[in-house]
């Protein structure tokens, strides 16, 4: 038989099944026994050729270990199957200890938040929201608002010019000219957006935010300008004892103008580091629209007279919140954003 098939026992065999680790490698060690040209296959064909005393004694020693090869076979493709089966489950494995995977929920940027509530306030009193450019050209941001060029008013501001002549808009003020352009009064209008000026330091940065705000109608007065910004800022800082006071100031877009304090609302008009010891703080301009813009929008000053007024927004949302850095706004830091969710 040795002469036949190179094997000496079933044991020999059985450890090579044994050592299989795959499913492929089982299958290959199969046809290597038992294909079509395998070594058992062969024994078994050339059964034929012995003697029948031979054959019978040969044929029952190879279907013997034909039936226990296969046998092995089976066995051990169940162990394999098994085990891969375990693997799996392993893998699959939901580990209701983890932690869970939480949606990050944003929310708005505290200066959002101020722009949302101001325009809510005054969408509440009629006032329309109105939008304008940020790329502005030179006549709404300063002539319409009689600031012709080479007026030293325009050193107010330091521009960011483009080469084509146009400016990074340095103020909300343009879009009153360009509101007044397409409505007549009576009228009342609020805008908010960015600002540019090229100007950068512990309180200012290029980009910052203003609210503008106008109101045309008969017999429309500086009591009535005066009447609604102190009810306002009474709102926005939620004291509805808040001293606000109006000092004389200039703008050339008003006449006469006024810049807006309140006691200051950390020290309680006491004197602070933020006030700088005087107990007031600064938050807006205002005045009585200039005849001059007036008349280049072209309304009727027999019949309409008005005011307007600006705030810097990043401002006053430091002031409401207590925020004491103006770089934390622009930072993104979300440590300081989450407080404001
Ligand atoms: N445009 C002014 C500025 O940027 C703020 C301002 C002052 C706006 C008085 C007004 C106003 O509408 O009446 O400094």
């Amino acid at each position: 038989m040795e002469n036949v098939v190179p094997l000496t026992s079933i044991a020999e065999i059985a450890e090579v099944i044994g050592r299989c680790q795959s499913i492929a490698e089982l299958e290959s060690l199969r046809v290597h026994w038992l294909g079509k040209k395998g070594i058992l296959t062969q024994a078994l064909q050339g059964l034929a050729k012995l003697d029948p005393e031979e054959r019978k004694r040969h044929g029952a020693q190879l279907n013997s270990w034909k039936a226990q090869f296969l046998e092995l076979l089976d066995q051990r493709r169940h162990l394999i199957e098994a085990a891969l089966l375990e693997q799996k489950l392993i893998r699959e494995t939901l580990d209701i200890s983890l932690p869970g995977r939480n949606r990050g929920r944003g929310s708005l940027h505290p200066v959002r938040q101020t722009l949302d509530w101001i325009e809510g306030y005054f969408s509440g009193l009629g006032f329309e929201v109105a939008d304008g450019p940020e790329l502005e050209d030179d006549f709404h941001n300063f002539t319409a608002l009689n600031i012709p060029e080479e007026h030293p008013a325009r050193a107010m501001h330091d521009t960011f010019y483009l080469e084509d002549g146009r400016v990074l808009r340095t103020h909300t003020s343009p879009v009153q000219i360009r509101y007044l352009e397409s409505h007549q009064p009576p009228l009342r209008m609020i805008a908010t957006g960015r600002v540019y000026r090229k100007d950068s330091d512990l309180t200012h940065t290029p980009m910052f935010h203003q609210v503008e705000g106008l109101f045309l109608d008969e017999n429309a007065s500086f009591a009535d300008l005066r009447g609604l910004l102190a009810d306002f800022l009474q709102n926005f800082f939620d004291r509805s004892d808040l001293q606000v006071r109006f000092r004389p100031s200039y703008f050339p877009f008003t006449e006469p103008s006024a810049e807006v304090d309140v006691a200051c609302v950390l020290c309680n008009g006491t004197g602070c580091r933020v006030c700088k010891a005087t107990g007031w703080l600064e938050v807006l301009g205002c005045g009585m629209v200039h005849p001059a813009v007036l008349t280049m929008a072209g309304v009727d000053q027999e019949k309409f007279s008005g005011f307007a007024f600006g705030m810097g927004i990043e401002r006053l949302t430091m002031l409401r919140l207590g925020i004491p850095d103006l770089r934390l706004f622009f930072e993104s830091d979300l440590r300081f954003l989450r407080q404001f969710s």
